[in-house]
């Protein structure tokens, strides 16, 4: 009996392939009602001299088949690992993914740059519409009309009483309408004028400022334009005021520095004075100070603003002004 019993399993046994069927296996000879548990029962039907010999028998094909089914459920799983493994397999030798690294533009460092120096001296920031009305771009600033500013091949006009704004100085009217005296604050931005070549974009950017008090002078003006200019470009660099015009400050004055490029001794980029202009500014006037209810008898202050392009090109020997919106990454990756 045990003798074909052991036949069938082990011939059963060959065609295993997966540790499923070799369950079902097991519990067909090794379970509850299975063939050796079925064997043992019969065990009783046979004479009695017979079944200490057939029990012994039916006992060591029960282990040889147990033992059987464990080498085999190791050889199966021992074989399902090696297959994982081989399909899992990571090769740690493969150069890893170059991921590009992202960077600041250029002139956003510089906005960053000057937005710190001003904070170092209590100036907050302030920002206002890109889409401005003429009242606050032009009129409000005590530029009338008729005057040259507006002229038509400077401004987009998107209608009679709208614009781009062609400058950041209406921010200074929109923050003093809403707050009193005291003020300091810069407030940076995109402006916006139909112009186009080497040293002209439709689209550049502007830092505006403006401080407010009670005795603001003229000394307070050079005291804070220097100190910006010595921390941006360098404590050896020499600055220059020169009296000029703007209509919504009286006196005005346009501010050079020293030619950073050849050292003032007179180059192509400062045209051989020697000087570079960087800065307009001046005391704010009267009348924009009554136009937005500022009483001019008790209240002084100054006004400056400064175009970045121009302060980035001067900073980094740049030529052309349209390099900073052609997003050439071999350019802007040397910032
Ligand atoms: N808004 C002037 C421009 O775009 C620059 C300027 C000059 C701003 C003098 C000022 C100032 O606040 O006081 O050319």
């Amino acid at each position: 009996m045990s003798d074909t019993i052991k036949e069938t399993f082990f011939e059963e046994l060959q065609s295993v392939e997966g540790l499923a069927t070799l369950e079902s296996l097991r519990v067909k000879y090794l379970g509850k009602k299975g063939v050796i548990t079925e064997a043992v029962k019969k065990l009783s039907s046979l004479p009695i001299e017979q079944r200490p010999q057939a029990g012994k028998e039916l006992n060591e094909t029960k282990q040889a088949i147990e033992e059987s089914l464990g080498k085999k459920e190791k050889h199966l799983r021992d074989k399902q690992l090696s297959e994982r493994l081989a399909k899992e397999y990571l090769d740690i030798t493969v150069p890893g993914r170059y991921i590009p690294r992202g960077r600041l533009h250029p002139i956003n460092q510089v906005l960053a740059e000057i937005n710190h120096i001003f904070s170092k001296m209590g100036f907050d920031v302030e920002e206002g519409p890109e889409v401005e009305l003429d009242y606050y771009n032009f009129e409000a600033l005590n530029i009338p009309k008729e005057h040259p500013a507006r002229d038509m091949q400077d401004t987009f006009y998107i209608s009679d009483e709208v614009v781009l704004r062609t400058q950041t100085s209406p921010v200074q009217i929109r923050v003093m309408e809403k707050k009193a005296p005291p003020l300091r604050f810069i407030s940076p931005g995109k402006v916006y004028r139909c112009d186009s070549d080497v040293s002209h974009t439709p689209m550049f950017h502007q830092v505006e400022g403006l401080m407010v008090d009670k005795n603001i002078s003229f000394s307070h003006l050079k005291g804070i334009l220097e100190t910006f200019l010595k921390e941006m470009y360098g404590s050896s660099v020499e600055v220059r005021f020169r009296p000029s015009f703007f209509p919504f400050t009286e006196p005005s004055a346009e501010i050079d520095i020293s030619c950073i490029m050849c050292g003032s001794k007179g180059c192509r980029v400062c045209k051989e004075t020697g000087w570079l202009e960087v800065l307009g500014a001046g005391m704010v006037h009267p009348k924009v100070f009554e136009n937005v209810g500022y009483n001019p008898e008790e209240f002084t202050g100054f006004a400056f603003g400064m175009g970045v392009e121009r302060l980035t090109m001067l900073r980094y020997s740049i030529t052309d002004i349209r390099l900073f919106f052609d997003n050439d990454l071999r350019f802007l990756r040397q910032f």
